[in-house]
């Protein structure tokens, strides 16, 4: 026999069990991968060329949803029974805000709100956001923009305060929800892109958003107020099948006092290439 041919059947052997060692390492770690690293790898894919405004495609919107649909506290190690969820505070108890990860493309946080904790009414200007409550109950209610329609300096004829303006919301949603539950996306310009939370029970809500808020791009978070819809509506008429409840008229406001968020440690499965 060919001595090479017989070198080249030693290597050979040699390769294929290489070649199965490295296959059963990647499958041990592959069946070691957590669902917070599953779902960290299909932001980096699902997000890797995200512009504002650019909503990913539907068939990403939906890998990404269902990683989060079963997504439970344990996998992020958090429990109801945990310190930042007690408060003896019951107006306007300080939320905690666990950073996992933040790039120009996407960020992934955990919102730890203890019992009639509130988030209050903002925006998500160009953005795509994931949110999944991962335990508790909570009031939730969004809405998005009629488009080109505002009412300025003008309330019922009297001039109001230098550039405050009134702008036109469709409500979207007004529901309670309770874990488990499926996430829930909103888009730029449609899904609720302005939404507000206040907790009933203790509750974890945990959001990917893509891209995250940058000052410098443009993408900073507004806070609103909301008024029924009655008001500052002379400029506007509704077709006649339409429902007042289901439209407000937001104002920019001052991001309110008593909403206090300080940062919390993320104690979960470590994510391999969070620090990339
Ligand atoms: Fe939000």
């Amino acid at each position: 026999m060919n001595p090479w041919r017989g070198r080249e059947i030693s290597e050979t052997s040699k390769k294929k069990k290489k070649t199965k060692m490295r296959s059963k390492k990647r499958k041990n770690s592959l069946r070691r991968e957590t669902t917070v690293q599953k779902l960290f790898e299909t932001c980096k894919q699902v997000f890797s060329d995200a512009k504002a405004a650019d909503v990913p495609p539907p068939a990403d919107i939906e890998r990404l949803k269902s990683i989060l649909d079963d997504l439970k506290p344990e996998d992020v190690n958090l429990q109801p029974n945990m310190n930042i969820f007690e408060t003896t505070e019951t107006q306007h108890p300080p939320i905690a805000y666990i950073h996992i990860y933040e790039s120009n493309k996407f960020s992934i946080g955990i919102f730890c709100l203890p019992a009639s904790g509130v988030i209050p009414l903002h925006n998500h200007p160009g953005m795509t956001v994931f949110s999944k409550l991962l335990f508790g109950s909570m009031q939730a209610k969004s809405y998005d923009w009629v488009e080109r329609v505002a009412t300025c300096n003008k309330h019922n004829g009297k001039n109001l305060q230098q550039g405050l303006c009134h702008q036109l919301a469709r409500v979207h949603v007004e529901k309670e929800l309770t874990a488990p539950c499926e996430a829930s996306v909103l888009f730029p310009a449609a899904g609720g892109n302005l939404h507000c939370f206040k907790a009933i029970t203790a509750c974890a809500i945990l959001d990917v958003q893509g891209p995250p808020y940058s000052e410098s791009e443009g993408r900073h978070c507004t806070y609103y107020q909301d008024f029924p819809f009655p008001r500052f509506s002379d400029s506007v008429e509704l077709e006649a099948d339409e429902d007042v409840k289901s439209y407000v008229w937001l104002e920019e406001r001052e991001k309110p006092k008593e909403f206090v968020v300080y940062g919390a440690h993320y104690t979960g499965p470590t994510i391999v290439g969070i620090r990339d």
